[in-house]
């Protein structure tokens, strides 16, 4: 194994797709599975096959046409599961059957109702199962991160014995720090031993913490990340794709890992996902979010027109967003006024300049947000009364009109 690789483990069409308002038909997943594919990711979880004939159908469909990344679809600890799972992956170029029990005692009591000597019994006979009919077995036992860390640890074990080849230690309900995270998974590798076994993290985000988890997990020794475009899944989501992908990039000292995304793709697979299940992203979401490359305080503005560097981090264009948008509201500054000036081609004096900006900021303090047209009023109106600015090339799609409306 290149311990210095991490494999993206997406998970957008499973766990993602089960959040409320983002179900997907066969058809809309295939057109996902496309953008992932393209995006880079090493594994496509593409559903959970004895769920609905749709999803059957969705991991038959996905695994037939998508061939360079491993298609995984899910299964419970049941020789049912299994095979439907199997059947769905049968044409798949690299198949894996992802099977699952939980292990920690308040499931095991409450949810299945049986004991650890049980779950561990059935966890091994499944997962050999599964693997006489795949040579890749991904098993995560559910809950992993609230189980008892010497029967996790021992169930891990098991599994290994039984041929799983990647052991994924879920935190489902998003419930631990990133320190709980760092203990676990230095436990559970220090027990197995095994190069050829790949540790998994899949972190939920009831606390927000999914993606600090998801690195503290790596650090640990995870070489899988489990997660989903614009960090759809279950209640508040599942470790963002976009958000720990960035962030092994960007921080490459931190996190000195290679993965075989192509970032570039992050922002059109975020805007094909909100298209197909109508999910919009908040504004202000790390990466993928309207505002996440947007500076409106004028100083800021001021400092990205000079140098970009001053305020980013990273650029848009890395992440495939279209350019960098300065928005002009109240605390923009003149530097930002005459810049988008500029773009919808018009070059003022300093004088004239003092002008629009006057009247921009009176109405800036009424709309929060001045856009095109509201300055191509004030502009208009400034010209009735004798401004006369040079005319340059607009740059900005909305100045493409810009004279034509001011003539
Ligand atoms: O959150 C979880 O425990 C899961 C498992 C099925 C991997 O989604
Ligand atoms: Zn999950």
């Amino acid at each position: 194994m290149d311990r210095s690789r991490i494999t993206i483990f997406d998970t957008t069409l499973r766990d993602g797709e089960q959040s409320p308002g983002c179900s997907m038909n066969a058809p809309e997943k295939l057109r996902m599975a496309r953008q992932l594919d393209r995006l880079g990711v090493d594994v496509i979880e593409a559903g959970f096959p004895i769920s609905s004939e749709g999803d059957f159908e969705s991991v038959r469909m996905i695994a037939a046409e998508i061939r360079r990344p491993k298609i995984a679809g899910l299964a419970r600890a049941h020789a049912k599961d299994i095979e439907r799972a199997w059947h769905a992956l049968e044409h798949a170029a690299r198949p894996r059957i992802h099977v699952f029990l939980a292990t920690s005692d308040i499931h095991l009591k409450y949810k299945l109702r049986m004991t650890r000597e049980q779950c561990i019994e059935q966890a091994f006979e499944q997962v050999r199962f599964a693997r006489s009919l795949c040579s890749d077995i991904e098993f995560s036992p559910e809950d992993a991160t609230r189980t008892d860390l010497e029967f996790l640890c021992s169930v891990c074990e098991a599994v290994v014995e039984a041929g799983a080849t990647t052991l994924n230690l879920p935190d489902t309900v998003g419930y631990t720090v990133p320190s709980d995270i760092t203990r676990i998974f230095s436990a559970v590798r220090e027990r197995i031993r095994r190069d050829d076994v790949v540790l998994s993290c899949h972190c939920h985000n009831d606390l927000g913490l999914a993606v600090a988890n998801s690195l503290a997990a790596v650090e640990a020794g995870a070489r899988q990340i489990e997660c989903t475009i614009n960090g759809i899944g279950e209640r508040a989501g599942n470790a963002s794709l976009e958000e720990v992908a960035m962030a092994i990039r960007v921080r490459s000292d931190a996190y000195p890992y290679e993965l075989g995304l192509h970032t570039e793709q992050l922002y059109p697979t975020s805007a094909l996902l909100s298209e197909i299940t109508g999910a919009q992203v908040q504004a202000n979401k790390a990466i993928v979010g309207r505002n996440a490359f947007a500076h409106e305080a004028g100083i800021h503005q001021d400092g990205v027109l000079k140098n970009p560097l001053t305020y980013e981090i990273m650029t848009p264009h890395s992440v495939g967003v279209p350019d960098n948008k300065l928005v002009l509201g109240k605390h923009s500054g003149r530097s930002a006024l005459n810049h988008r000036c500029e773009e919808l081609g018009y070059r003022f004096t300093r004088r004239d300049l003092d002008n629009v900006y006057r009247r921009f900021v009176d109405l800036a303090d009424q709309v929060k947000v001045v856009e095109d047209t509201h300055l191509l009023r004030i502009i208009r109106e400034e010209m009735a009364m004798g401004v006369m600015p040079d005319l340059v090339e607009p740059t900005r799609a909305a100045g493409a009109s810009a004279h034509a409306a001011t003539s």
